[in-house]
């Protein structure tokens, strides 16, 4: 489908939690952040709806975020909802690893392709002080676990700090040394507006955008850095797809009602 800029949009990327089980400095606030309430989740069934409907639009390609998406109950059960419906190309996720030691040979047998995982640093001090207290050994067991899993190809989000030029040089050797695909992202600021071209990613090229985004609670977003949203359950799937698409942005300015934490980055 395309939009009134006549940008084909062929990418729904979909929050399955606003949970997680680290607090990046960047992305979630220290003390717990008023969370959804949990029957404002969408359930399995609203969320493969999305994507059957989804899909005869234009939709081929499926990313699952959070928060952290393996927090959600029963998530390798969602993945094979979604890997069933007919016409999806494509089913990646973006999670922060800690957990994929135990699930990253289920979700590739329910269907996931590929994962993007978060890592800004080598250091495990430096990764605890980022994430307030998340052992870095676990993401180090999980791309171990994913490359046994075959999910491929395994990229790695790297969030930059201005001053943290090394550790970043050490992720990137990391990458080299394990065939990983390594993104550096600047940090950004929803309120402000202050984003970035993911350097090596599709991300922050407005020009070039293919995306929508559903939250986790069912409001579809037409662009991550806008207030723009359309709820599917007052709307109806069909129409709030409509409505995101005719109304996405030329480009992104800044969104003050969502956090990443329940947009997914
Ligand atoms: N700036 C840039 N990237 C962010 N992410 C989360 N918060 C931010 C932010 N403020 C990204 C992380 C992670 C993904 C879930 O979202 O890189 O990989
Ligand atoms: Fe959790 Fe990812 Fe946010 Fe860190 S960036 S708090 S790992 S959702």
């Amino acid at each position: 489908m395309l939009d009134r800029y006549k940008r084909e949009i062929s990418y729904l990327r979909i929050s399955v939690t606003d949970r997680c089980n680290l607090r990046c400095h960047y992305c979630m606030p220290e003390k717990d952040p008023a969370l959804l309430k949990h029957s404002d989740i969408l359930t399995f069934e609203e969320i493969q709806q999305v994507v059957s409907v989804a899909v005869p639009l234009g939709i081929t390609k499926i990313r699952l975020t959070g928060g952290e998406p393996l927090v959600r109950k029963d998530i390798i059960k969602l993945v094979s909802m979604i890997a069933d419906v007919e016409g999806v190309e494509d089913i990646a996720m973006t999670t922060n690893a800690t957990m994929l030691e135990k699930f990253a040979v289920p979700l590739a047998k329910a269907g996931l392709h590929r994962i993007n995982i978060s890592l800004d640093t080598m250091d495990a001090d430096n990764f605890r002080l980022i994430t307030r207290g998340g052992d870095i050994h676990k993401v180090f067991r999980g791309i171990a676990a994913a490359k046994e899993a075959g999910l491929h190809p395994i990229k790695i989000n790297c969030v930059v700090k201005g001053d943290d030029r090394q550790g970043a040089e050490k992720v990137r050797e990391f990458g080299l040394r394990e065939g990983l695909e390594v993104r550096f992202i600047s940090e950004m600021d929803l309120q402000t507006g202050h984003f970035g071209i993911v350097e090596g990613g599709s991300g922050g090229d407005c020009r070039q955008c293919n995306r929508l985004r559903l939250t986790s609670n069912g409001k579809m977003k037409p662009c991550l850095f806008s207030d723009l949203e359309y709820d599917i359950r007052e709307l109806g799937i069909e129409k709030a797809i409509e409505m995101a698409l005719v109304n996405k942005p030329a480009k992104g300015t800044v969104n003050m009602m969502n956090a990443f934490h329940n947009i997914g980055g």
